[in-house]
């Protein structure tokens, strides 16, 4: 029996076993609130219904303790799942004691130090739901669409997205590199398959910290023979559509755990703006308006509303402090006032860093120069002007990998496409169209001083049927961070790699 199903048990007899998540209690009587997994529900277990000694143990168990309790259920659609379990009997198969998360805030070193515990807390737990719904949805995405799943490896010989971020190990004597992205080992496949995904781990030796980057992500890899550019594009839009309305079909309760404003997700709906790089440049330096605006403007707006925002709150802090201090006022007054308080002073942080960030976003947007990759700061820039992923291609080919098309029209592009995501978020996919032309290929991969001999197997599929074919990569964690609007890609995976971090 699980929470997830009490609806179907109204009145009877049933047995849950799962986790003390929360507790409170008074001399005769104990509210726990039991997590199985599946969901949380609010038990009730009285003195009278357990006699005195079960009572006592059961009133002396720390959070966290594993249970197995029996009782009726009863609707109440106060409660959490609009169910509670009147106890009636109870077994304890571990109780416990000094959990190490309290309830109080802590800060994220303590909680990442502490991953393995911190799975458990309702916002995590939220966010590897909706992970799961991704993953599922993708599969099926693809599956649906005759694509077949293939798995390319880890170890490999050679670099695919550039030699600077790759992780060295020995191969029976042999440096081989943890796989950045199985792309090259797709575009064989999808020549013996027509259309293919992967989907696995892909590493990054990033020697920053940031909260788009770690060393060890999930990528979704499609490759499809007969695509261009553009057939890739209409690909990628349908492709994260159905992947977020499935999520806003099967998720509003983790959504709604995450304070997630799903107006964005909704929005997915929308047509996606496609724009070349060079339109894109002309946005992100203030030369073309959107919707009337121009970057510079809305930033200098942004930077008045979040400081507006922080005088609001903390206002409504201040407040708060006065109306505890003059007391008279009850214990559960006193605790919901400080929570606010608490929250409050979370949201001040949050906007305290916009303050800082946005002057320098507008100095940077300024002074961009054409040709150059964008950075963290121009996708932020660029995608707070747009309520749905924006779609930039044609590249200059010299900031991309060496493995893409020439714009047959104009050759100083390549004919690469970024995805980035709205509310600040930036690239989650990046994908394009692939060069054919062997020779072409050749020079590229000598431009980028990649070793020849290990690429001629990758040439070999240039001679043998080549054809035009597309892909892309979706990067799970960063697509999931913006799904739950979370700050940083650390919360998006069970267990982050990333520099300084390879515990728990
Ligand atoms: O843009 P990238 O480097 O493209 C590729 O690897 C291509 N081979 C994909 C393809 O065309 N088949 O990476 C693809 C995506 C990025 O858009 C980003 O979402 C994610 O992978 N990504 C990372 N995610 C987390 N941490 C990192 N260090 C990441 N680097 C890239
Ligand atoms: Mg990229």
């Amino acid at each position: 029996m699980y929470i997830k199903d009490l609806s179907t048990k109204k009145d009877e007899l049933v047995t849950l076993k799962g986790w003390v998540h929360n507790k409170r209690e008074s001399k005769t009587i104990v509210f726990i609130v039991l997590r199985d997994g599946s969901g949380m529900c609010q038990c009730i277990l009285a003195q009278e219904d357990l006699g005195e000694s079960m009572f006592r143990e059961v009133a002396a168990m720390g959070i966290e303790s594993s249970v197995e309790f029996t009782g009726k259920v009863v609707e109440d659609k106060r409660q959490i799942g609009g169910y509670e379990l009147h106890v009636s009997s109870v077994n304890i198969i571990q109780s416990c004691s000094d959990y190490p998360i309290a309830k109080k805030e802590h800060g994220i070193d303590f909680l990442m130090d502490k991953r393995h515990l911190w799975l458990r807390s309702k916002r995590q737990w939220a966010i590897m739901k909706i992970r799961n719904t991704v993953i599922f949805a993708i599969h099926r995405f693809f599956q649906n669409e005759d694509f077949v799943q293939m798995d390319a490896p880890i170890f490999t010989e050679n670099a695919c997205e550039g030699t600077t971020e790759l992780f060295e190990t020995d191969f029976f004597g042999k440096s081989a590199y943890l796989s950045q992205s199985g792309q090259l080992y797709g575009e064989a496949m999808a020549m013996a398959m027509g259309k293919i995904y992967t989907f696995g781990p892909t590493f990054r030796s990033e020697k920053s910290k940031t909260r788009r980057h770690l060393a060890e992500f999930w990528m979704i890899e499609p490759e499809m023979a007969f695509y261009d550019i553009f057939d890739n594009m209409d690909l990628i839009e349908r492709f994260l559509r159905y992947v977020v309305n499935e999520v806003l079909e099967n998720c509003s309760a983790e959504l709604e755990i995450l304070e997630r404003d799903t107006t964005m997700l909704q929005n997915i709906a929308r047509p996606f703006p496609r724009m070349t790089y060079d339109q894109a440049v002309r946005i992100i330096k203030g030369e073309e308006k959107v919707n009337g605006m121009t970057t510079l403007e809305t930033l200098e707006e942004d930077l008045k509303k979040t400081r507006e925002g922080i005088s609001m709150l903390e206002k409504d802090i201040e407040e708060r402090e006065g109306i505890i201090s003059a007391g008279g006022i009850k214990k559960g007054q006193v605790a919901f006032h400080q929570s606010k308080i608490d929250q409050a002073k979370q949201e001040i942080k949050q906007l305290q860093e916009d303050e800082r960030n946005i002057p320098q976003w507008l100095e940077s947007a300024k002074n961009f120069e054409y040709g150059n990759d964008f950075g963290g700061s121009d996708e932020t820039v660029l995608t707070r002007m747009f309520d749905v992923p924006v779609m930039v291609y044609d590249w200059p080919h010299a900031v991309k990998a060496f493995y893409l098309k020439r714009n047959p029209d104009d050759d100083r592009f390549a004919r690469g496409v970024d995805v980035l995501a709205p509310e600040g978020y930036g690239e989650i996919v990046g994908g394009g169209e692939r060069e054919t032309n062997e020779e072409l290929l050749r020079s590229k991969i000598i431009e980028h001083q990649l070793p020849m001999h290990e690429f001629e197997w990758y040439l070999d599929l240039r001679k043998y049927g080549s054809v035009p074919h597309a892909g892309f990569g979706l990067g799970l964690e960063r697509f999931i961070t913006w799904i739950c609007k979370l700050s940083h890609l650390r919360e998006a995976i069970p267990f982050p790699r990333m520099m300084g971090r390879l515990a728990p």
